[in-house]
């Protein structure tokens, strides 16, 4: 008898076994310790946009400011993406991931240098232990460049998906002007800084799991871009690491999540710090959510920003171009230590 052939995607192991595979199982020392755990997330900041273009700008630079300082991570609300490009974009998604093996498995791929790749847990080529998690990970601007490498399946995938990545761009921008502000830099600082930009999406599907104590979606890390804005479905998962506990940040319909990325560490010389983040899994629903990782381009130099280095605060990190943290960032692993170390100064 002919074995069955191993399956790629997590989705279709899932379906089948009772108990998680032995590469899922992480080391003791490693599970998310629930007891640990604040549920509450009433503290975490929420910043209503609404007023980011009238009188109450600055008063909202300075909240946006206090949150990147003290947590790296706030939510914001009446940003601008239509309620409606925001459903679209959860159907979408889910719909790609009910579709069968064999159309998913067109999108396959487990080299991270492809910029329209469907792949499983992280980086199977490094990594040891897997994650309970499939990602379509999409690079999407400019759009005209890439949109022709996506899925076509669902036919209105490539429509809707840029129609979101349109209205989260816009919101990225905004946002970058604003933290821009409240380092005290001018508010193109950012824009200018990511050379011809850069964006890239992840669709996170993290399959229901028999033993979620035992494994995460994605262990604890940090992202590599400049900042994310994340939106996610109706079931929780995510966590972030606050004041050393790790925090359960419950989905807030129409809400999105913005975090920091190295990049923001690196250009406010280490003023802005980014933000240790994880997702545990469930045994009764799929889970998905969607980080847009807005990042510089390939060949944009990063640095600290000149005004924030002086004799008090040397410059922290050396410079370097994103395609060289990018490469390592994959290389690296999804681990709490980030890539930032091998750039410091020396
Ligand atoms: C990521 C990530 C969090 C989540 O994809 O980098 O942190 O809630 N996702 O899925
Ligand atoms: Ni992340």
């Amino acid at each position: 008898m002919i074995a069955a052939p191993s399956k790629l995607l997590l989705a279709d192991i899932a379906q089948t076994c009772s108990s998680i595979p032995s590469n899922f199982i992480r080391p003791i020392s490693d599970r998310h310790n629930l007891h640990g755990l604040k549920t509450s997330d009433a503290s975490i900041p929420l910043v209503d946009l609404q007023g980011l273009t009238g009188p109450c700008r600055s008063k909202l630079i300075k909240e946006i400011g206090a949150a990147c300082l003290k947590d790296g991570f706030f939510q914001v609300k009446n940003h601008g993406i239509p309620e409606s490009v925001i459903d679209n974009m959860l159907c979408v998604s889910r719909e790609f991931f009910h579709l069968p093996e064999h159309e998913r498995l067109k999108s396959y791929s487990d080299d991270p240098m492809k910029t329209s790749r469907l792949s499983t847990s992280f980086n199977i080529k490094t990594e040891k232990v897997g994650s309970w998690r499939d990602y379509l990970r999409l690079h999407c601007y400019p759009l005209e460049d890439f949109v022709r490498e996506w899925p076509d399946n669902p036919p209105c995938f490539r429509q809707v998906v840029s129609e979101y990545c349109k209205h989260v761009r816009e919101l990225a921008l905004r946002i970058l002007e604003a933290i821009s502000e409240s380092l005290g830099l001018e508010s193109d600082f950012m824009n200018k800084v990511l050379g011809s930009h850069a964006q890239h999406m992840a669709i996170n599907y993290y399959p229901p799991c028999p033993q979620p104590e035992l494994t995460y979606g994605l262990p604890g890390h940090k992202d590599h871009n400049v900042i994310t804005l994340l939106l996610q479905d109706g079931v929780s998962g995510l966590q972030v690491l606050r004041d050393g506990k790790w925090v359960a940040i419950n989905p807030e319909p129409y809400n999105v999540l913005i975090n920091l990325g190295d990049q923001i560490q690196v250009l406010s010389n280490g003023k802005y710090n980014s933000v240790l983040h994880r997702a545990v899994v469930n045994s009764n629903s799929e889970r998905i959510s969607i980080p847009t990782f807005y990042c510089p381009s390939p060949d944009a130099v990063i640095k600290p920003a000149e005004s924030l280095v002086d004799e008090e605060h040397p410059s922290v990190y050396r410079s370097f171009t994103y395609a060289e943290y990018y490469e390592k960032f994959w290389d690296n692993g999804l681990n709490s230590e980030s890539c930032l170390d091998m750039f410091k100064a020396s």
